[in-house]
C-alpha cells in the first residue's frame, strides 16, 4: 500500500476509534442487554453490536471499496485476504466490559492483499491508543513505543496466559505447561487478547499464549508488535491464518524460540 493512502486511511481510522471509544465512555452506565452466543460465558452486548454497525457503516460509505472482517456479523463472508480488509473487533474483552466497565478494547487492523499495515488497539476507559502503521513504527498514545528489550532471561519474564492452559484440552501436556509457569517470573491473564498484545508490544509483559483466537482478537495487535520486533505464530511455530481461528503466542523474540522450542513444542500433545 502506497505511504500516502496509508496515512490518509490511519488518520481516519484512528478518528473513528477515538469517536466509538467516547461513545462507549458516555454510554458506559446505560442499561446493557446481554445475550450470549455459543455458550454461557460467550457475551455480546448491545454495545458491541453498535459499535460494529458504527464502523461498517462509516466504512462502507467512505470506502466501498473495501472489505470488512468483524465478530458481530455485519461484515463480509471473506475467503481471501485479497483487497484492502478493514478486521475489526468493536469490543475485546467483552467480559471485562459487562462485568468490569473497563480493561476492553477496540481493535482494528487494516491489511491489504494480505500485509498488516495499520493496527489500532484502544483502550476505552483507559483512553490508551497503541497504535502502528508497517514500518513506522508503533506508538501509545502519540509517543514511540522502543523496541523490545533484548536481554530478558526466560526466568525475569512474566507470560500472559489464561486457565484455559489448565483444562483437559490443552495443546501442551500437563508437566511441560507447569514447567514453563514454573520457569517464567509470573503470569497475568487480563481478559482483552487485544490488550495483552498491546502489552506484549509495550514489554509490560513478555509474551501472551492462547489456545484459540479470531483474526479480529489478533489483526491489529500483530501490526503493532511488528514494530517493535515481536514475533507472533501459532502455539507450534507455524504461521497464523488471518482467515481462520488460531492458537497464539506472540511475544519478545528473546524468550519465544525457548518457550517454543523447550515446552510448547515439546510437550505437544
Ligand atoms: C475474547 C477476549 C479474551 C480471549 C477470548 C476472546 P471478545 O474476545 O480477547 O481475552 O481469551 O478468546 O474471544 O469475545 O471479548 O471480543
Ligand atoms: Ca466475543
Ligand atoms: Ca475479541
Ligand atoms: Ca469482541
Amino acid at each position: 500500500m502506497n505511504a500516502d493512502v496509508r496515512e490518509t486511511l490511519f488518520r481516519q481510522a484512528k478518528e473513528w476509534v477515538l469517536e466509538a471509544g467516547s461513545t462507549i465512555r458516555t454510554k458506559i452506565n446505560d442499561p446493557l442487554t446481554i445475550d450470549t452466543k455459543s455458550n454461557p460465558n460467550d457475551l455480546v452486548t448491545t454495545m458491541d453490536k453498535d459499535t460494529e454497525v458504527f464502523f461498517a457503516g462509516k466504512i462502507r460509505e467512505t470506502y466501498p471499496e473495501h472489505f470488512i472482517l468483524s465478530e458481530e456479523g455485519f461484515g463480509d463472508e471473506l475467503s481471501t485476504m485479497d483487497g484492502t480488509i478493514w478486521i475489526i473487533d468493536p469490543i475485546d474483552g467483552t467480559m471485562n466490559f459487562v462485568h468490569q466497565k473497563r480493561n476492553f478494547a477496540i481493535s482494528i487492523g487494516i491489511y491489504h492483499d494480505g500485509i498488516g499495515e495499520i493496527g489500532l488497539i484502544y483502550d476505552v476507559m483507559g483512553d490508551v491508543l497503541y497504535s502502528a502503521q508497517r514500518t513506522k513504527g508503533a506508538y501509545k498514545n502519540g509517543q514511540e513505543i522502543p523496541p523490545l528489550k533484548t536481554d530478558i532471561p526466560l526466568k525475569e519474564a512474566i507470560l500472559s496466559l489464561n486457565h484455559f492452559w489448565l483444562c483437559e484440552n490443552r495443546l501442551v501436556n500437563e508437566k511441560e505447561m507447569q514447567r514453563l509457569v514454573k520457569t517464567v517470573r509470573g503470569t497475568r491473564t487480563y481478559g482483552s487478547a487485544a490488550l495483552e498484545f498491546a502489552y506484549t508490544a509495550e514489554g509490560i509483559v513478555d509474551g501472551y499464549l492462547t489456545m484459540s483466537l479470531a483474526p479480529w482478537d489478533i489483526a491489529a495487535g500483530m501490526v503493532i508488535l511488528e514494530e517493535v520486533g515481536g514475533v507472533t505464530t501459532t502455539a507450534d511455530g507455524k504461521p497464523v491464518n488471518m482467515l481462520s481461528k488460531n492458537s497464539v503466542f506472540t511475544s519478545n523474540p528473546y524468550v519465544q524460540k525457548e518457550i517454543l522450542n523447550d515446552f510448547l513444542i515439546k510437550g505437544k500433545k
